[in-house]
């Protein structure tokens, strides 16, 4: 079987080469030619942890070492003409006042009919419920819709090890060809019709963001109390109907998944006549959520530097990604921080591992006045305070922080934070 996935970015490229080290030859495809190329030689265009070996791996399958299937990254569409099935993985962002921006997905969906592409088509992007019948469904005869839950960070770990398999079809031919893909899997798998699978991803993303947006506000609650919200949620995490995971109180969520994906949801749902109450207040919450943090350093500016406000004061940000290990950037918490303080006269100074050049592109603010630092070390040196934002394992190095004044956004060294 041959697999065609297209639009290349995290999702498209850990699918391309996950089906490839599972034995399928896989054509990849993208309009960015620089991506492209380089995924051709090697390098990896975005960072995602294991995604240089899984490359170099694949370019040895290529080279005939091995034997087992091939991963090539081509901009041509006709390429894809041999396919058994074809993922679309493109980008699906969100649009301006609401709703989901398709000119991605509908492109990719008008290129693959325009070469004649005849076989199945089966979304990977996440597209609201009805999506994929609108737009796919009236060009091609044998349509699925396959949603990835796969988290950055941990990229090609859970594609390997899924908690389990949505295959929406909309024919017998569809579902086939989705049982063949994934008889490697050991997951469950649901089969669903594609509204149903389409809709299975944004209830799963939702219900995650509900978790961290509650533990969020119950420790704003504990921290008034003088109550450790982390105690309360180990306890409250080992009831089996609830679960541990997602309880980490903190910044908010952040990420290109979450706040996107409950946009959507949310203005899909106006659509239908419905208005989602609970959902808006989980938007709302976490886009408080951070700000807590800014209102609790201008407090102990106050109280421990004893200066009236935070205009001047030398900030240090560690850590700019919406979570470690990876470069994205999208809709992280540390863009809302860094605003607030520069918009207070703030001098922000600022280190992330990976992510520096992604924030920098966010706005012309962020590349010109903010000063970004090779180092954690050099960036807490420069400054009186620091706000830690991201869990990035260097972070927790106690030693990095002199006698400093640290407030977390993340609970990585245990000092005083945004809800403990
Ligand atoms: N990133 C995640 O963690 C994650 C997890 C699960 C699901 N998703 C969903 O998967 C989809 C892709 O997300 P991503 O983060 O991988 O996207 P991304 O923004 O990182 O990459 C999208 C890619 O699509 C390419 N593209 C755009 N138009 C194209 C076209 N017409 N033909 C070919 N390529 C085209 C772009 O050049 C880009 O490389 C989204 O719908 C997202 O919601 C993402």
């Amino acid at each position: 079987m041959k697999l065609g996935v297209v639009g290349l970015g995290y999702v498209g490229i850990v699918s391309s080469l996950g089906f490839a080290e599972l034995g399928f030859n896989v054509v990849g495809v993208d309009v960015d030619t620089a991506r492209v190329e380089s995924l051709s030689k090697g390098r990896p265009p975005v960072f995602e942890p294991g995604l240089e070996d899984y490359l170099k791996r694949n370019m040895k399958r290529a080279g005939g070492s091995g034997g087992g299937g091939v991963a090539v990254f081509t901009t041509d569409y006709t390429r894809l003409l041999g396919c058994d099935v074809v993922f679309i993985t493109v980008g699906t962002p969100p649009r301006e006042g609401g709703g989901q921006n398709l000119e991605y997905f509908e492109g990719a969906v008008k290129m693959l009919r325009e070469v004649g592409f005849r076989g199945v088509v089966v979304p990977r992007s996440t597209v609201l419920p009805g999506t994929t019948e609108r737009v796919v469904a009236p060009l091609f005869e044998h349509v699925g819709y396959n949603p990835e839950f796969l988290a950055e960070g941990s990229a090609f770990r859970d594609f390997f090890n899924p908690d389990k398999i949505v295959l929406g079809y909309s024919d017998g031919v569809a579902l086939e060809a989705l049982r063949k893909v994934y008889s490697p899997f050991n997951a469950p798998k649901l089969e669903l019709g594609v509204r149903e699978a389409e809709l299975v991803k944004y209830a799963n993303n939702a219900f995650l963001a509900l978790k961290v947006a509650y533990a969020d506000e119950v420790g704003n609650i504990a921290k008034k109390l003088g109550v450790d919200v982390y105690r309360v949620m180990d306890a409250v995490g080992l009831d089996r109907r609830i679960g541990r995971a997602f309880l980490n109180a903190g910044i908010g969520f952040g990420g290109s998944c979450f706040p996107k994906d409950l946009a959507a949801l949310i203005h899909l749902s106006r659509d239908l006549g419905y208005e989602p109450v609970l959902l808006d207040a989980l938007l709302e919450q976490n886009r408080r959520q951070p700000l807590m943090l800014v209102d609790l350093l201008r407090t102990r500016v106050r109280e421990r530097l004893g200066r009236p406000s935070l205009r001047g004061l030398r900030v240090g940000v560690l850590g700019l990604a919406f979570k470690p290990n990876t470069d994205d950037v999208r809709e992280a918490p540390s863009i809302r921080v860094v605003s607030a303080l520069l918009d207070e006269g703030v001098e922000v100074h600022a280190y992330d591992p990976r992510a520096e050049e992604n924030f920098r592109r966010l706005s012309p603010r962020f590349s010109s006045n903010v000063v970004y630092h090779a180092t954690a070390k050099e960036c807490v040196e420069a400054c009186e305070a620091v706000l830690i934002l991201t869990e990035w394992e260097e972070f927790r190095d106690a030693s990095l922080y002199g006698g400093r004044l640290v407030l977390e956004g993340r609970r990585v060294l245990g000092v005083e934070g945004v809800c403990w």
